[in-house]
Formats: structure tokens, sequence, C-alpha cells
């Protein structure tokens, strides 16, 4: 299959789709020898590829879903040395995560080693849905509900909710709500709560697009089904 150079440069994982680009134009990558400064220019599996001097390994995309366990921190290293989400996945290609999930959120996490993919799932205008569901330190009332939904300010930016709504108030006074974003801001869940003055006590991400954790147990994972993947670019090139 042909592909243009681009993509296949970002797709090894060298880098985004925009800094191939570059590299191309630049005059920093060759195609069977020879300097290709042309953007549109198709490549297949046979061309040998070099890009800044280095002949660029094929590596075959893998898509896996996380269940994601509390505890577990979502980067590839740590500097503390604490257990990484990709410590829990036996590839041997070289994953990362897509997007950030904190030390103690449970629930989907989609990790990859396909840059294309990673930046399309990750680009807000892309506007994948992420549904979390909080355990809250307190009733939340209608008022707060609608606040969300209209937009709160978190580290001077906007953030609002898609769809929000109280799945349940417990007896001890903590509430479950559950909440729809398609950003990815830092913290964005907890902060936004904060804004109204209410403590996250338990989170989880329940769905990213169409994708559940379905039977998956804490800490275990699967791979995507290429449909799966299809179906992700698919939702994301509607946007
Ligand atoms: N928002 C948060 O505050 N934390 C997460 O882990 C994900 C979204």
């Amino acid at each position: 299959m042909m592909e243009r150079l681009q993509k296949v440069i970002a797709n090894c994982g060298v880098c985004s789709r925009r800094k191939a680009e570059n590299l191309i134009l630049e005059g920093k990558v060759t195609v069977n020898g020879q300097v290709v400064q042309e953007l549109g220019t198709k490549v297949s599996e046979k061309d040998r590829i070099e890009v800044s001097g280095k002949v660029l390994e094929k590596v075959q995309p893998v898509y896996f879903l996380l269940n994601k366990p509390r505890g577990v921190v979502t980067t590839v290293s740590d500097d503390k040395n604490r257990k990484t989400v990709v410590d829990l996945i036996e590839t041997e290609e070289r994953i990362y995560p897509i997007g950030r999930l904190d030390y103690d959120t449970t629930g989907v996490l989609l990790l990859t080693n396909d840059g294309e993919f990673s930046n399309l799932m990750m680009h807000p205008s892309k506007q994948i849905e992420k549904v979390y569901v909080a355990k809250l330190n307190k009733t939340i009332h209608k008022e707060e509900l609608i606040q969300l939904k209209q937009g709160v300010l978190i580290d001077n930016t906007r953030a609002r909710a898609d769809r929000i709504k109280l799945r349940k108030v417990n007896s001890d006074g903590t509430c479950i709500v559950e909440l729809t974003i398609h950003e990815g801001k830092n913290h964005q869940v907890k902060k936004m709560f904060e804004s109204v003055g209410f403590l996250v006590d338990k989170l989880k991400r329940e769905r990213v697009g169409f994708l559940t954790v379905g039977n998956l147990k804490s800490g275990e994972y699967r791979a995507l089904t290429p449909k799966e993947v299809h179906q992700f670019y698919a939702l994301a090139k509607k946007k």
C-alpha cells in the first residue's frame, strides 16, 4: 500500500506529522538514498526511508484498552519509580498513553504507538466524548449542575460539561455524578467540581467515544479490534 511519506514517518513514532513535514521540507528525509522535499510523495513498504541519516524502523501499530487501576501513573516512565500504565501491558512495542488519568483515577485508558491516532484522539476539535463518574464529598444541587453545564473558569479558561446528571445521593450525603466532556485539560473534572465547591473522592472514566471497559477487570487490558480503530478514525474525521 502506498502512503504519504509524512504519515509513514509519524506512524513510526519518530515525531508528529507536522514535524515530519518540516523535516521533509528541510531536506532531512531520503527515500532510497534520494532527498525528497515534496510533501505529497507516496512510499511503500519496500522503500528505504532515512530521517536525519537514521533508517526508519517500520513499527507495527498497536492499540490497547486498559481498565486503569488506582495507584498507577499515566506516563511511560516515572522518576519516583512508581508503577506506570505501560508496565501493565505486555508488548514489545514502545507504547504510550493517549491523554492522562490521575494516579487515583480509574477506568478507560487507551495506549498506542501510533502518533497519528494519538493526535487525532487528543485534538479538542475532534470532540471525542469522555464520560466520567465522580463521587463527590457532599450532595450537589440543580444550581451547581446548571453552572457546570453553562461553564466554569478553571486555570483562567472556560470549561463546561456537555452533559451532567446526578446519578445517586448516598445515605452519608455524598453523591455520584455523571459528567461528559470532550476536552482533556489537566485535572479538568476535579477542577470543575472544585470551582463550584466540591471535592472529588473517587473518579472513574467510564467511556471514551463508544468504548467502555466492558468485561475487563481493574488492571486488565485488551487490544482494540481493527474495526474499533477504524471506528475511532471515522468518528474523529467526521468532526
Ligand atoms: N479529570 C481529572 O480531574 N482527573 C482525571 O484523571 C481525568 C479527568
